[in-house]
């Protein structure tokens, strides 16, 4: 089982299909691959710069790019759904068993409703998860329809999370159009996230800092 193989597997692509067409009606933010991708590719970054190995790296590309599909079943509980749609994929795969169920495990505390990093893997897929904040996460549509999410994504016009082992820290470094999206806005959106973010930097024994428009916010 390979996060190459993963990439194309016809199941998991559907159901992001599936999930990203609910959560459209719902109104949210993008969901698809290209989002699990980024999540899965950032996370390996993030723990390659903490010194964990290649064997880490791929288990949390797998669990990153299929940490949403549970968003096909509903998005209350979609960690929940989609970690046991995983387990299903994975048990018809040559994934060993420990693999399998640390993805299981990662998939399922990766939402800031009911996760926790317990480990790691865990703890690097739910940062790169929670930064994934940009402009093109927002649905084609008129501008006079947008939500606060979409506000707040559309107003972030450049991202950068910067991993420094040598002075344990990860930073998220973010450029706000303050034009479109307030601080208090971005806050309410994202403080629970960036909560969860500052706990999972803990586990890599590092702290988790926020900057935006050149301020250090958190
Ligand atoms: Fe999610
Ligand atoms: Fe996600």
């Amino acid at each position: 089982m390979k996060y190459s193989e993963i990439l194309k597997n016809p199941e998991i692509i559907e159901y992001y299909e599936k999930g990203n067409q609910i959560l459209g009606k719902l109104g949210y933010t993008d969901h698809s691959t290209t989002h699990t991708r980024l999540v899965a590719e950032r996370a390996a970054k993030i723990l390659d710069a903490f010194g964990y190995g290649e064997h880490e790296q791929e288990l949390a590309k797998v669990a990153g790019f299929m940490h949403d599909i549970g968003n096909a079943i509903n998005r209350r509980h979609h960690a929940e759904y989609g970690a046991i749609i995983a387990n299903e994929i994975l048990r018809d795969t040559d994934c060993d068993m420990k693999d399998r169920v640390q993805i299981v495990s990662t998939i399922a505390n990766h939402d800031e409703s009911t996760g926790v990093a317990a480990d790691p893997i865990t703890a690097a897929i739910i940062i790169a998860d929670k930064t994934d904040v940009r402009r093109n996460r927002v649905r084609e549509r008129k501008k006079s329809a947008f939500d606060i999410h979409d506000r707040v994504n559309y107003a972030v016009t450049s991202t950068e999370l910067i991993c420094d082992d040598d002075n344990d820290k990860i930073t998220l470094v973010l450029t706000i159009d303050e034009e479109i999206c307030t601080m208090y806005d971005y806050f309410e959106i994202f403080l629970s996230r960036m909560m969860m973010c500052s706990r999972a930097a803990e586990v890599l024994d590092a702290k988790f800092e926020l900057i935006v428009n050149d301020q250090k916010v958190l």
